[in-house]
């Protein structure tokens, strides 16, 4: 065989030099036999943890029976799924489509209210970040990612919290919806304020406009709640769900307002709603209320913030729950190899240069979060700061 016959991978992803081969808890071995404390769960998808026993056993069972069929027969495991997700998290009158991804979820939600209202330009915000496939990476504040092919929807991003621009933009009556995280991910944990949100759901209903929060990274509580949104006393039109929902199986989902009313064909997906997938998600629900993850997500992530506080060279502290991003006054790219390399634990970075994201599984422990500041100390108290 000539060396020409192997296919590359397409080199899209810059990597660290770490080859994890097993996982268990809030931790990742790599094939040095090198254990990682993870407080990223690869982009916050990890929220029962590695390898959770139920999750484990539940996904084996699945895959023995049947572990896939298409959209064109019954499954009763998509409608035990919903009528999980819409009990824990308190929309029991909405309908679930599943799909496969965060993005593939806001495409659907848009798509939806394009449909319901006939229109096609989205508000947006500054520093959004809302997933790579056409419509939804066209409202996702990053031009590198951006394709000429994307610019075809019209799209208007805005400042957070100012609801006086939003107004501006609504009363010209061509706007389908607007779209905004429960708090920002990828572009550094900044949120709408109470009073944002309780003005955009006003005034979107005033005029006639679809209010999708997505809770693709701030969903399933990761925030404390079972959504971020759910800290100002708002109810969407519709809510996007991905990341944590399927603890690494791909799932996604859009949680749509009875308003709307389904027809065959509207929206479709061959392998969403597969049948390993529903059982991933339901494995999900039940860890998250069995376990009481979200109590602890606020009993750990207070115990966190309360030691950031203490650490003199972390100026800001953002996010919430389990959605933390601790704000330096210098770009965390070093730091955050020194914490790969040399301390073998997991962070994340964000848009924002100076920010370090946290993103553990929700059934971390205060010791592992202890351990974690005990390093961080080390390292900063070692550390040169870039230039
Ligand atoms: C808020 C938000 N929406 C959508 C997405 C896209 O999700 P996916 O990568 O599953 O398509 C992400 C991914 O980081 C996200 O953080």
């Amino acid at each position: 065989m000539t060396k020409n016959s192997i296919m590359n991978l397409f080199n899209v992803y810059q990597l660290y030099d770490v080859t994890p081969v097993k996982a268990k808890d809030a931790y990742v071995t790599d094939d040095k036999g090198v254990e990682y404390l993870d407080l990223y769960g690869g982009h916050g998808v990890v929220s029962i943890g590695h390898s959770h026993p139920h999750y484990l056993s539940k996904l084996k069972k699945q895959l023995d029976a049947i572990g896939f069929y298409s959209n064109a027969v019954i499954n009763p495991l998509q409608i035990e799924l919903a009528d999980k997700l819409g009990s824990i998290s308190g929309y029991p009158d909405y309908s679930l489509f599943l799909c496969n991804s965060g993005a593939e979820a806001n495409e659907n939600a848009l798509k939806l209210a394009s449909f319901y209202t006939n229109k096609k330009r989205v508000i947006t915000f500054e520093n959004s970040f809302h997933g790579r496939t056409s419509v939804a990476v066209s409202v996702t504040d990053n031009p590198t990612i951006n394709a000429p092919i994307n610019s075809t929807n019209p799209t208007t991003f805005l400042p957070l919290n100012n609801i006086d621009l939003v107004v501006e933009e609504l009363v010209k009556g061509d706007v389908c919806a607007v779209i905004i995280e429960g708090i920002q991910g990828v572009g550094g944990l900044d949120e709408g304020t109470t009073s944002l949100f309780q003005d955009l759901e006003k005034i979107c209903k005033q005029f006639n406009v679809i209010l999708i929060v997505d809770e693709v990274q701030s969903g399933y509580g990761r925030s404390g709640k079972f959504f971020a949104h759910q800290y100002h006393d708002i109810k969407p039109d519709i809510i996007s769900v991905a990341k944590g929902m399927g603890n690494g199986f791909p799932i996604g989902g859009v949680l749509i307002s009875p308003k709307f009313k389904a027809t065959y064909g509207m929206l479709g997906t061959t392998f969403g709603g597969n049948h390993l997938a529903c059982a991933a998600g339901i494995a999900v629900l039940e860890v998250i209320e069995k376990e009481n993850l979200m109590q602890n997500v606020e009993k750990v992530s207070k115990y966190f913030i309360k030691e950031a506080q203490k650490i003199t060279q972390i100026k800001n502290i953002k996010g919430r729950g389990l959605m933390l991003g601790l704000e330096f006054d210098f770009e965390v790219a070093e730091l955050r190899k020194k914490l790969i390399n040399q301390k073998h634990i997991f962070t994340g970075g964000a848009n924002n240069k100076k920010l370090l994201r946290i993103l553990p599984p929700l059934n971390v422990k205060k010791e592992h979060i202890a351990m974690f500041f005990k390093v961080l100390k080390e390292i900063l108290n070692e550390f040169v700061i870039p230039a």
